[in-house]
């Protein structure tokens, strides 16, 4: 058993400034489910989206966010995000993150999609959340303890109120760990899907153990597809960031005629949505799609991560056009939270992508999620550090369940969810999925606690967030952003006023 003030579970953008923040008043611990570079925040290659000129404002970059979230975003708190945004760059900049200049010194700064300002920075070219995240480790050696390979298996509750985590590492040895805070920075889930651009630990780990502990969820159907993953027979490879079709790169087919003509005013600059759902609608059709590259000047230097990634697929950049195809990106839903991160549990809260602040809407925009990762990580610091002592006097280990489980395997998901839960849905595939869920979901009950081997706990995470989307999905008739059911392809005019749906186990009980 161990103790702490401040738990925080995940290593990425949101778990390090929160822990950062917190490292000199708090006794803290950061438990990552692999080690400490293995998380979506250091994949970010395009970079970080914040109002920094004189031509550019609040106002615009707000319209911009709305827009992009289909109108569903939550408007006080998308102005917290964004007024925010110099305050964020110039703590990334104390801590030394070399942001790209132009030959004036100056700022380079990128467009991306829905962006009406270039008002992305970016550095080490396309190694934006690298380079980010490299500073912010180099800060925790002297202030926070950090365990590495270690997966938060559930929430520790006693009466109602939560205490703490419990683990396991890669031997199955368990640890209690009990703290008057704790703080969920999990990520995202784009391993759901057959093809990603997350990293292996993004499996829904944190918003599953938060629906088990009964805390209120939102937007759970809201799941962003990035329009280009580079594709080599029909698998993902990595990422080709926003910013090369920021730089001039257009999406071609193979008669090199160009997607977006005719599709949307912003064409290759379109919200994400809609430049993946014209891929997705091309490639039903039997089409392949390439990104033309050939009009962005140095292109190796400006984007060497993505040069060296086409170098392993045996791309030559110099003369052929990358061939990409829509990959899962981002949730926007996931636990609820307020402006400080807090959860609907006490003692709990969120930070980064497992939150869902309902600043992103239905859509996020591009470039605002590291933004959101530090704006919010920080104001939940500022609350957490006013927080009492919670006394836990008998720490309540829970007991545990062996549950016999028969699970299906990674793949067998990933297709359900690909084929029916993912850039176009309906009614029939969303009910089909849901079914197939519930072969293996049991239901929970207050004391009951899986004791499962890592994989197999993974996996009951994603088989739960899995669920939780195709029902949420199901839920909402209309198409909104990132989800567009071709049973109900209007917007419905009355529904985006209402706030998300909200989700809870105990709804559902
Ligand atoms: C990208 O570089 O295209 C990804 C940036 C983001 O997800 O906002």
């Amino acid at each position: 058993m161990k103790t702490a003030d401040v738990i925080v579970i995940g290593a990425g953008i949101a778990g390090l400034v929160t822990a950062l923040q917190l490292a000199k008043e708090k006794k803290v611990i950061v438990i990552a489910k692999g080690n400490l570079t293995e998380c979506n925040s250091n994949l970010a290659q395009g970079g970080i989206a914040a109002v920094t000129t004189k031509q550019d404002s609040f106002a615009s970059h707000f319209i911009d966010t709305i827009t992009a979230g289909d109108f569903h975003n939550e408007e006080e708190l998308t102005k917290t995000l964004i007024k925010n945004g110099p305050d964020a760059i110039r703590f990334l900049k104390r801590l030394g993150v070399p942001f790209d200049e132009n030959e004036s010194g100056e700022l380079a700064l990128c467009k991306e999609g829905n962006h009406s300002h270039s008002r992305i920075l970016h550095a080490g070219g396309d190694a934006t959340g690298h380079e980010i995240m490299e500073k912010l480790r180099a800060q925790l050696k002297e202030n926070v303890s950090v365990i590495e390979n270690e997966m938060a298996m559930d929430l520790l509750m006693e009466n109602e109120i939560c205490v703490g985590v419990w683990t396991k590492d890669l031997l199955g040895k368990k640890t209690y760990y009990f703290a008057s805070t704790t703080v969920l920075a999990t990520g995202g889930l784009g391993q759901l899907y057959e093809v990603t651009s997350n990293a292996k630990s993004a499996t829904g780990d944190g918003i599953a153990m938060a629906y088990r502990a009964g805390a209120q969820l939102a937007d759970m159907e809201f799941v962003q597809f990035h329009p280009t993953m580079l594709i080599k027979d029909g698998k993902g490879n990595g990422l080709i960031s926003e910013a090369v079709r920021g730089e001039g790169a257009t999406l071609i087919n193979k008669n090199k005629q160009a997607l977006m003509e005719g599709v949307h005013p912003l064409k290759d600059l379109a919200p994400r949505d809609v430049v993946a759902r014209e891929i997705f609608f091309s490639m039903k059709k039997g089409e392949e799609i390439f990104l033309d590259i050939s009009k962005i000047p140095d292109f190796q230097s400006r984007f060497p991560t993505i040069t060296a990634q086409c170098l392993k697929n045996n791309i030559d950049i110099e003369r052929e056009s990358l061939p990409v195809a829509p990959g899962a990106h981002f949730m926007m839903g996931g636990v609820k939270t307020n402006e400080f991160g807090e959860t609907s549990i006490p003692r709990l809260y969120a930070v980064g992508e497992v939150a869902c602040t309902g600043v992103h809407g239905a859509n996020r925009l591009a470039s605002n999620s590291l933004l959101e990762g530090i704006v919010f990580a920080k104001l939940a610091a500022s609350a957490i550090k006013s927080q009492s002592k919670l006394r836990v006097n008998t720490p309540n280990q829970p007991s545990i369940l062996i549950t016999k489980l028969q699970l299906p395997n990674k793949r067998e998901l990933q297709k359900v969810m690909s084929e029916n839960v993912g850039i176009v849905r309906n009614e029939n595939g969303l009910r089909g999925a849901k079914q197939w869920f519930e072969r293996f979901l049991l239901p929970i009950n207050e004391d009951s606690a899986f004791d499962l081997p890592l994989k197999e706990m993974t996996m009951v995470n994603m088989l739960t967030t899995g669920w939780l989307i195709a029902t949420s999905a199901l839920e909402r008739n209309e198409s909104r952003g990132a989800h567009y059911r071709d049973d109900f392809i209007k917007n419905d005019n009355n529904r985006w006023l209402k706030r998300q749906i909200v989700r809870s186990r105990r709804d559902n009980d």
